[in-house]
């Protein structure tokens, strides 16, 4: 395993792989690394010769200067995780490596960055499509591995790629939870134990809900999600909504076409979570 920090090298590294004829399967991500990154490194290698990840806490993503200051670095534990599971390069640039000169570029995603997380987190999906077309171009990994946690995430880049048309092909991944249900995140860390305990409590929601789905309107269902959740006074939903999976576009009926997901965003005090279903 090695670390990068420049875009030179690593590419320079890459390049001799790709001659030998080796796929190169690639990871984003943020660090302050889980059970449910490492399951995604541990599909790349399933898939690929070599697996790049990277660790990159980019700026331009972060609609709350707060949240992007507190988010958790934590490279060295990074560093040894990775160690335990296959994964032959990191790489960590600096902001100044990944934006030599500020990104400008303004992408147009439709519905897919108007509703749910893009409504209440304006300019995020932006930050996010700087960052992972960057990545992209840099690493020209054969695929690149995604979680369905972040399920709207996973739409626009999607969308990003056949926009750009990257020739990558992108794979998600299934969500990996903790023993009570709750969601693996980097933000976990930063609950208080009081937060942490009741957090379980939105998973168990949303598996009720996908219950009786069919049985109740889907404004009921709705009505339900976010009363269950509210009535514990230290959770808020920020919001809850059913979704068509590719358009996004929050369904009235159960009998519209398409997979629908139950997306939702909650507060445990300052820390965000974020969760979804299929139902
Ligand atoms: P980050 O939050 O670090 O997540 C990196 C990848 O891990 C994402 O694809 C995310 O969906 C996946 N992931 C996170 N928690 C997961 C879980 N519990 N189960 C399965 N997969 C999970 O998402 C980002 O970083 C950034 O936006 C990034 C794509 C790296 C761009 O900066």
């Amino acid at each position: 395993m090695k670390l990068y920090t420049t875009i030179t090298s690593l590419q320079k590294a890459l390049k001799e792989e790709r001659l030998k004829g080796l796929k190169v399967g690639f990871v984003p991500t943020m660090g302050a690394l889980h059970k449910g990154h490492l399951s995604l490194v541990e599909m790349a290698a399933s898939m690929c010769d070599i697996v790049v990840v990277s660790i990159f806490v980019n700026p331009t993503q972060f609609n709350d200067k707060n949240d992007l200051a507190n988010y958790p670095r934590t490279l060295e534990s990074d560093m040894k995780l990775l160690s335990t599971i296959r994964c032959e390069y990191i790489f960590s640039p600096s902001v100044g490596e990944v934006y030599p000169v500020p990104d400008t570029r303004k992408f147009e995603f439709g519905a897919l960055e108007t509703v749910m997380e893009g409504k209440f987190r304006p300019g995020h999906f932006n930050g996010v499509a700087q960052v992972v077309s960057r990545l992209l171009e840099i690493v020209l990994p054969d695929k690149a591995f995604f979680g369905r946690k972040d399920f709207q995430q996973m739409a626009v880049i999607n969308e990003l790629v056949r926009q750009l048309n990257l020739p990558v092909e992108i794979i998600p991944c299934d969500i990996v939870r903790e023993k009570d249900g709750l969601a693996m995140s980097s933000r976990n860390k930063l609950l208080l134990p009081e937060y942490r305990k009741c957090a379980p409590l939105i998973y168990q929601t949303l598996k009720e809900a996908k219950e009786f789905a069919m049985k109740k309107k889907v404004a009921e269902v709705k009505k339900y999600v976010v009363s269950q959740i509210n009535a514990t006074q230290l959770l808020n939903v920020e919001y809850f909504e059913i979704v068509d999976d590719t358009t996004l576009i929050p369904i009235k009926n159960w009998n519209e076409t398409g997979t629908k997901v139950g997306c939702i965003a909650v507060f445990a005090g300052k820390i965000r979570l974020i969760d979804n279903i299929v139902f």
